[in-house]
């Protein structure tokens, strides 16, 4: 059986707000194709479009115009119902604010995820408590986040963006909130992920630091960027 290889690709993609009468172009002629294991940073001034180029390749958003192919579908033209599942089986998102449920503990906020395909299993926490020990958390399973640093919420936050083996994992600003040694940290936990794991990481960051770090990085000005080519 041929399996088949996550792709993402984003054609000729504008997208406009309304604002009372007027339309507000934000992005324009955006074009990106990535392949698994390839990783992108998405650099760019406040208010350059970064946030909702990243929503809309998550299917939080949709395009004006153009079109987000992922793996030969145009996640657009499901229905919600299929478009919720869609996106939770094939998309993990990081934020810069962790987003974490509060009075979830650090597991059950992990296996959040895989409530909504209702199949939630033994296998599913074994893989959980997997990329907990993996990120250094194994002796922190049933602590609530508030017990937590910014760095180690991050971490959970990663573990709960990879539970349900997406194929495309978007990172909002991830390391936005953290002190250096934590940033680094978790921009090496996300670039060895998409490397071991093969997926398609798009990651988002003020830090140049950072982006420096990614194999290909783009800069988002007056709404568009020179598309990357990867090897
Ligand atoms: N839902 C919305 N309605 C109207 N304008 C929006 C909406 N979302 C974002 N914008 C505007 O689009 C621009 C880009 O926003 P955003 O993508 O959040 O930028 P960035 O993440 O680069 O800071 C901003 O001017 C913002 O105010
Ligand atoms: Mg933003």
């Amino acid at each position: 059986m041929n399996e088949i290889k996550t792709e993402l690709l984003v054609q000729d993609l504008t997208k406009e707000f309304e604002s009372g009468s007027e339309s507000l172009p934000i992005l324009s002629g955006i074009n990106l194709k990535m392949n698994e294991g390839n990783a992108l940073a998405v650099t760019g001034p406040s208010g350059s479009g970064k946030s909702t180029l990243l929503y809309i390749i998550g299917t939080l958003e949709s395009p004006t115009s153009g079109t987000v192919t992922i793996s030969g579908e145009n996640p657009f033209e499901k229905n919600e119902t299929e478009l919720a599942l869609f996106r939770n089986q094939s998309i993990g998102f990081i934020f810069q604010d962790h987003h974490l449920l509060p009075q979830c503990n650090v597991l059950e906020n992990v296996l959040l995820p895989t409530l909504a395909a209702d199949q939630q299993s033994a296998e599913q926490e074994e893989t959980a408590r997997q990329f907990l020990d993996r990120v250094g958390l194994s002796h922190r399973l049933t602590h609530r986040p508030s017990r937590l640093s910014g760095g180690e919420r991050q971490r959970v936050a990663v573990c709960r963006a990879l539970i349900n083996n997406p194929s495309i994992i978007l990172a909002d600003e991830p390391t936005g909130n953290l002190d250096q040694k934590s940033a680094n940290e978790i921009g090496s936990l996300l670039l060895e992920l998409c490397e071991e794991q093969k997926k398609i990481l798009v990651c988002v960051t003020h830090s140049l630091e950072l982006a420096g770090r990614f194999p290909q990085k783009v800069e988002l000005t007056t709404g568009t960027f020179q598309s990357p080519v990867f090897s």
